[in-house]
């Protein structure tokens, strides 16, 4: 564990905290992220999730694919022992910008990471490399497009304040925060108004639970690292790496999904 670099060692506190103190998010936005595959998409086959964090993924995976491996900076206890029981599970503990596998993976799914890497455009190159030829990567990133505030008022505020705060008070203003935002959602954004920021994406905190609602803020204030994909950027990917069958979709006007076949 210890030759990881030291910026990357501070990474590993922040999500460890986090997943240990989560539970983590109601099942269906994985679904969604996945689209246009579907869990069958994964039946039979050797899977890699990169950046696995607590999980919880992995414990859906494990139930059609043939194995399920987790990499993660942090193979954190909770990941492990979500899964003791699942025999096709396994985590370890690597940088997925670098990572190496003997054998590259059917597909590999990396959600919600790409963009806390270092380096987002080194880091899809290396999934490319563990997805074998005929194998799918698939992800889903923050995208730059429709998070304006995000990339200002949440980012320019966790570098001047909130990143420097204790844990429990991060989670605390988390905390104030989702009951805040839950004001706005169930009054003014009930309205036919789709031109208020993050209209689409406000109408999934009306279908998910309160913990996933405070779990996303929470881990907006706690990534010490985001970067946000263009469009542009994520076709790139796609493009420089050797793949057909390319779909990019739009999620909720926050993200992107992407999932290609290595050609
Ligand atoms: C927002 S969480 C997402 C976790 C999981 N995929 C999910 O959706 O529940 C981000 C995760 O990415 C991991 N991570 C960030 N940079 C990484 C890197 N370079 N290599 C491996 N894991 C990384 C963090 O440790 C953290 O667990």
């Amino acid at each position: 564990m210890s030759d990881l670099q030291p910026t990357l060692q501070r990474k590993q506190n922040d999500w460890e905290w986090e997943w240990n103190n989560y539970d983590g998010e109601d099942e269906w936005l994985f679904h969604d992220w996945i689209l246009p595959n579907t869990l069958e998409d994964f039946r039979g086959k050797r899977v890699l999730d990169a950046g696995c964090g607590g999980g919880q993924h992995l414990s859906i995976l494990a139930r059609v694919a043939r194995e399920a491996v987790g990499v993660d900076l942090n193979a954190s206890e909770i990941a492990v022992k979500r899964n003791a029981n699942a025999a096709n599970v396994s985590v370890v503990e690597g940088d997925i910008a670098t990572v190496s596998f003997p054998e590259p993976f059917d597909v590999v799914t990396c959600i919600g990471v790409i963009h806390h890497t270092d380096d987002p455009d080194k880091t899809f190159t290396n999934l490319a490399r563990l997805t074998k030829p005929g194998g799918k990567t698939i992800v889903w990133t923050y995208s730059h497009e429709g998070n304006f505030l995000n990339r200002t008022l949440v980012e320019g505020s966790k570098k001047i304040l909130i990143s420097h705060l204790p844990k429990p008070v991060m989670r605390a203003i988390s905390i104030v925060l989702t009951a805040l935002i839950y004001l706005p959602v169930y009054t003014i954004y009930l309205l036919p108004l789709r031109f208020l920021p993050y209209y689409e994406y406000f109408e999934n905190w009306r279908k998910l639970t309160w913990s996933t609602n405070e779990l996303n803020v929470f881990d907006k204030l706690n990534a010490p690292t985001t970067h946000f994909t263009t469009k542009a950027r994520i076709t790139n990917w796609y493009a420089n790496n050797g793949y057909h069958d390319v779909v990019i979709t739009p999620y909720r006007g926050v993200s992107w999904r992407g999932t290609g076949v290595k050609t």
